[in-house]
């Protein structure tokens, strides 16, 4: 119990590294929570800061969910890495190293599940580009996708990943509240490509 203790602090403490809020803050001086959607993720890295600084956000997020998921083989200790995984979800979330204002847990989550089947992190990942193209909006495909890979996790037969997938469907969504209220209003932001995007 002390070494799963141990693993979930550290992956907690890997997932509150706030790469958005610091590539911003320390290589363009600015702090992206108070552009675009406040929100300090891959997406609004993307649309404040540009493609170079959201690519590396969002590869450094997915990595923290990654890594994390893998500190049970390093302590070798049997556990499901996904369980490990949530600390650094978590840590994402709600940053020990940002006040505590974290992004909305995809990207973190994605990296978890990379780590812990890369054949099902692929058909998620395809899943959710294909909602993006049609919705053009990163938030709306986020929260659909996520009970789309709830209920194909179902095939699988891996109720651990099923249980973890609807838990997380239901913390993405509500970590959208926002974003839901945009879309009702029309006002959520969208990415220029996919459906209908004129120059
Ligand atoms: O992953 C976060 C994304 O779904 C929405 O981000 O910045 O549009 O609120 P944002």
């Amino acid at each position: 119990l002390i070494k799963i203790t141990l693993m979930f602090i550290i992956a907690y403490l890997l997932g509150s590294i706030p790469s958005g809020v610091w590539v911003g803050k320390k290589i363009y001086g600015k702090d992206i929570r108070q552009f675009g959607s406040g929100n300090s993720g891959t997406t609004n890295t993307f649309r404040v800061l540009g493609k170079t600084a959201g690519t590396v956000v969002l590869l450094a997020d997915v990595l923290k969910g990654t890594l994390a998921a893998c500190l049970p083989l390093l302590f070798q200790v049997p556990i499901n890495p996904m369980v490990i995984g949530l600390g650094a979800i978590l840590g994402h979330t709600y940053p020990l190293f940002a006040q505590f204002k974290g992004g909305k847990a995809v990207a973190t989550s994605a990296g978890v599940l990379l780590a812990y089947n890369p054949p099902f992190f692929i058909y998620s990942v395809c899943l959710f580009l294909v909602l993006l193209f049609l919705t053009r909006m990163v938030s709306l495909s986020s929260m659909i996708s996520l009970p789309l890979i709830t209920l194909s996790s179902l095939f699988i037969g891996d109720w651990i990943l099923t249980t973890i997938a609807f838990i997380l469907t239901l913390f993405i969504i509500y970590r959208h509240r926002e974003n839901i209220k945009r879309i009702r209003n029309g006002t959520e932001s969208k990415v220029p490509f996919g459906l209908g995007y004129k120059k």
